[in-house]
């Protein structure tokens, strides 16, 4: 819901809206381009032809099979459906202009002025539903099939949405490419509050579906639904996702989008303490399966080129280079072992900063009520959590060779190793900095459903990137 993008079908340009939820705002679309010269003069790093096949052949290997709520009225559309009925462009401070229609296409957008960069796309004031659902004469915000006798209707009754939908890779090295499959629509229906009536009602949304692939072979998907975090169903392996001819199925929320992996009711937000919303998905509505309609776009450019992309909400854009949710690991019988890998990045500013050594935190929790039962629930209250005594290596300088690490298991009866992070030492034993946290989601070999251990191994494939900042918690 809170994704609002709009995005061009060549690797030309690229749009983002943000359409503000409430309160009578103009619709805008923050157009932010892509530099739309360097692709033809060869001056940004080009992947080969075949690789670009290659990619384009993955994602839609893995294309999802989107089923839409039985009580859908809001449906996706592809961006040029939408860039066809946008009325003018709005600058950041304010100023607007209606540019010639020919620019409100795919390529077009790349002539707009400074290359559409920090530009909106807005429709005409009467079709800003906000807060209201969109009037009869704003219907095309129900989308293609949302229209009276526009919904193709399959063997089973149900109907078929047959919309594009947008497929980016983001090669993350060692053999790991990660695909992400972004749905538009354009309109999103927010929740109903409540005396606060409708919330979150808005032009424009972006929804995404994420699916790790090793050497071409899917090995886990994120559901990272809406902007992620811990109302989301997060990353779950493979083996243990619905699939229709090994493609992933996910279930898609009434009104705001956001997919899920199983039909139901879903917590997504929580206000003030007050409200819980809710997705609710079901197996009844109809059936979007994207296969033979991945439109692959490749705007990632490798972990510190990705600015180039987009600098918008969370649509498409430069978040694209981020791990999953939760790294995926296996049981260990006493040790914990870790192997993990410190970016190019890392290692040129690390130099300056003397750092030597690299030492990694375990964390562990245990329920401190012992009625409590183990889930794989973070969000559990009852939860104490703590940071296991920590091994130390050399640092290398090395972004190829892992580093890897082996350290005690976290101890004491109930306990279990829930996430990790790193850390960097100067000669002198000081601490320099310190890298977010990465959840760990643990398997046992052969068996289903996530666990709780003391002791875990992990082979993090995913490069540690972060700005080195000297500790704030340092003498
Ligand atoms: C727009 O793109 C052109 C062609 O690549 C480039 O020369 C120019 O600097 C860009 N302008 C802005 C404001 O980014
Ligand atoms: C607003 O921004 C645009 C694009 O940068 C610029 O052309 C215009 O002069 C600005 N207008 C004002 C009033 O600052
Ligand atoms: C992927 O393939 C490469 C090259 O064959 C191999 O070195 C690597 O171990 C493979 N990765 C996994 C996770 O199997
Ligand atoms: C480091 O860990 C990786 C991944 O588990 C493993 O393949 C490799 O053999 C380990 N290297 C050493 C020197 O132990
Ligand atoms: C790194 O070491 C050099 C030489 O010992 C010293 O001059 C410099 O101040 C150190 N830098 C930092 C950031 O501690
Ligand atoms: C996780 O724990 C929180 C707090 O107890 C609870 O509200 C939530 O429903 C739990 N989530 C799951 C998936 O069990
Ligand atoms: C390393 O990454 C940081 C954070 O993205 C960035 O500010 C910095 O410019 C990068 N440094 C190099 C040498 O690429």
């Amino acid at each position: 819901m809170v994704a609002t993008t709009a995005l061009a079908l060549a690797v030309l340009g690229a749009v983002a809206v943000s359409a503000l939820p409430y309160g009578g705002q103009r619709v805008q679309v923050p157009f932010l381009g892509i530099n739309p010269g360097k692709d033809s003069e060869g001056g940004k790093q080009q992947l080969a032809p075949s690789r670009d096949a290659d990619m384009a052949a993955l994602l839609d290997k893995y294309a999802p099979v989107f089923k839409l709520a039985s009580s859908e009225i809001f449906y996706p559309s592809s961006v040029k459906y939408m860039l066809d009925r946008y009325a003018f462009v709005e600058h950041k401070n304010g100023t607007t202009y209606r540019p010639p229609r020919h620019l409100f296409t795919p390529s077009g957008l790349a002539h707009l002025p400074q290359n559409g960069t920090r530009q909106l796309l807005s429709l005409d004031e009467e079709h800003n539903a906000q807060p209201h659902v969109p009037s009869k004469d704003s219907a095309f915000l129900y989308g293609p099939a949302g229209q009276e006798g526009g919904m193709k209707l399959g063997e089973d009754g149900r109907g078929r949405v047959e919309e594009e939908v947008y497929g980016f890779w983001v090669d993350q090295g060692r053999g790991v490419v990660d695909l992400w499959y972004w749905t538009f629509y354009p309109y999103n229906l927010g929740k109903e509050v409540g005396a606060l009536g409708w919330l979150g009602n808005h032009v424009v949304d972006w929804e995404h579906l994420r699916i790790r692939t090793v050497n071409g072979t899917a090995e886990s998907a994120d559901f990272d639904t809406h902007s992620g975090g811990k109302f989301s169903a997060g990353t779950y392996r493979w083996q243990e996702i619905e699939r229709f001819n090994d493609r992933p199925v996910a279930y898609i929320a009434m009104g705001s989008h956001g997919m899920w992996p199983v039909p139901g009711k879903h917590v997504y937000a929580q206000l003030l303490n007050l409200w819980q919303l809710y997705d609710i998905t079901d197996d009844n509505g109809a059936i979007w399966d994207t296969h033979g309609r991945v439109v692959p776009i490749q705007f990632w450019n490798g972990p510190d080129k990705a600015e180039k992309m987009m600098d918008g909400p969370p649509g498409p854009n430069r978040r694209l280079g981020r791990p999953p949710e939760c790294i995926l690991g296996k049981t260990a019988d006493e040790s914990s072992r870790y192997a993990f890998y410190l970016s190019h990045n890392i290692s040129v500013q690390a130099e300056p900063l003397n750092v030597t050594s690299v030492v990694v935190e375990q964390i562990c929790a245990r329920p401190s009520v012992s009625s409590v039962e183990w889930s794989d629930n973070l969000t559990e209250p009852e939860l104490e959590t703590w940071a296991a005594p920590a091994s130390s290596i050399p640092f290398t300088g090395s972004s190829a060779t892992p580093y890897n690490v082996t350290m005690g298991g976290c101890g004491g009866s109930r306990s279990a190793a829930k996430a990790y992070r790193v850390a960097l030492y100067d000669g002198a034993g000081e601490r320099v900095s310190t890298s977010d946290l990465r959840v760990l989601c643990i398997y046992e070999a052969g068996e289903e459903g996530s666990v709780s251990r003391s002791a875990v191994d992990i082979h993090d494939l995913d490069e540690w990137r972060w700005l080195l900042k000297k500790d704030e918690d340092d003498e």
